[in-house]
């Protein structure tokens, strides 16, 4: 805390935006008091962070805040709670006097990881997710694991998908079999924020190797276009990390023998769900107008073996 502090003397003006679930946490991790000197945050917003209120109509409520407190250009916007939060927060930055610094502090275990690094920020527009946004990277990301104390169970557990996920991708430290077995202490909750911050600076705008954080996400968004509410984001991945492991293998690409059988076992070790809840061919509209599909074919995220994967090319039908 004491160096989040730190941080925000940098700052002329801080603007705390934060999810009202966690307000008490957010004032009490930015030091707020009154406000008005250097590095105090000038003043607080809580808002309501769920995906009905993630539009437009909320970015412009911020952005009118900000107008109102007199945020000016070298103000900084702090979001404090999870991916809702960081999205609309970060994109009311990103439009306000065009363009305005921000920077997160994630309080689920998803947004340490995942929503709050990487700079994708936006909101949702007519049912359409994050249809509308921009790629702007936050100052820092200042990471808190003890505001998880509260985080209620399942979304706990959507966050350590996606933790998984990213050790799936790269696993320094034997971090997959730690987070598998101890769970997600600060320590490996760093290093998967690290990861993430890694691959995004070698690709921002998603044309490489940024392309390897989908792995689970075609069978994933499928599920849960299907059945929507049924599954939590991360927990319609992690079904679908099984499905890419289990094409991996299929088709020759895993080089780890039992690797499907494997992730499955330890998903599922997770309080995750790992089998596909209707037939794949019920999936396939939705897979083949995947936003990023071209010419027909789609790209997978195939899992070679535990820290390593690959993106190919496939045709939809061979799902
Ligand atoms: N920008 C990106 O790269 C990126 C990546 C992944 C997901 N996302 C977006 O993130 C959103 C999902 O974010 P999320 O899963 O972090 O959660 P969220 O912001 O939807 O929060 C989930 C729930 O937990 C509550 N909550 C948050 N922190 C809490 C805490 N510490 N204690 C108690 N309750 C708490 C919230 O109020 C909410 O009810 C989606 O809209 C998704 O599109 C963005
Ligand atoms: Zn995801």
């Amino acid at each position: 805390m004491k160096e989040l502090a730190a941080e925000l003397r940098k700052y002329k003006q801080v603007f705390v935006v934060c999810d009202r679930n966690v307000e008490g946490f957010a004032r009490e991790v930015t030091g707020l008091r009154t406000g008005g000197r250097s590095g105090e945050p000038c003043g607080l917003l809580a808002i309501t962070a769920d995906e009905a209120h993630k539009t437009i109509d909320s970015v412009m409520l911020i952005c009118r805040w900000l107008l109102e407190m007199g945020a000016d250009r070298e103000a900084l916007v702090l979001a404090v709670g999870g991916g809702v939060t960081t999205d609309m927060a970060g994109f009311a930055a990103s439009i306000y006097k065009r363009g305005i610094r921000y920077a997160n502090v994630p309080t689920t275990l998803l947004s340490m990881v995942d929503a709050g690094i990487g700079g994708k920020t936006g909101v949702n527009l007519d049912g359409f997710k994050n249809l509308l946004g921009v790629i702007r990277q936050p100052e820092f990301t200042a990471i808190f694991p003890d505001a998880l104390q509260t985080l209620p169970e399942r979304e706990f557990r959507s966050g350590l998908a996606e933790m998984l996920k990213t050790f799936i991708i790269k696993n320094p430290s034997h971090a997959y079999e730690r987070t598998v077995a101890e769970g997600p202490l600060p320590e490996l909750i760093q290093m998967a924020a690290g990861i993430k911050q890694e691959i995004v600076e070698k690709d921002e705008f998603e044309s490489g190797v940024r392309r390897k954080l989908n792995l689970g996400h075609t069978w994933g968004h499928a599920i849960e276009w299907r059945l929507p509410g049924a599954y939590s984001h991360g927990e319609a991945v992690a079904i679908g990390m099984v499905q890419a492991a289990r094409y991996a293998e299929r088709f020759g690409i895993a080089e780890e023998e039992g690797l499907a059988a494997r992730i499955g076992k330890d998903l599922k070790a997770c309080g995750l769900p790992t089998e596909l809840p209707c037939p794949v061919s019920e999936l396939l509209p939705a897979i083949a107008k995947d936003k990023k599909a071209q010419n027909g074919q789609i790209r997978l995220v195939l899992p070679v073996r535990i820290g390593k994967v690959v993106v190919k090319k496939v045709d939809p039908s061979t799902l």
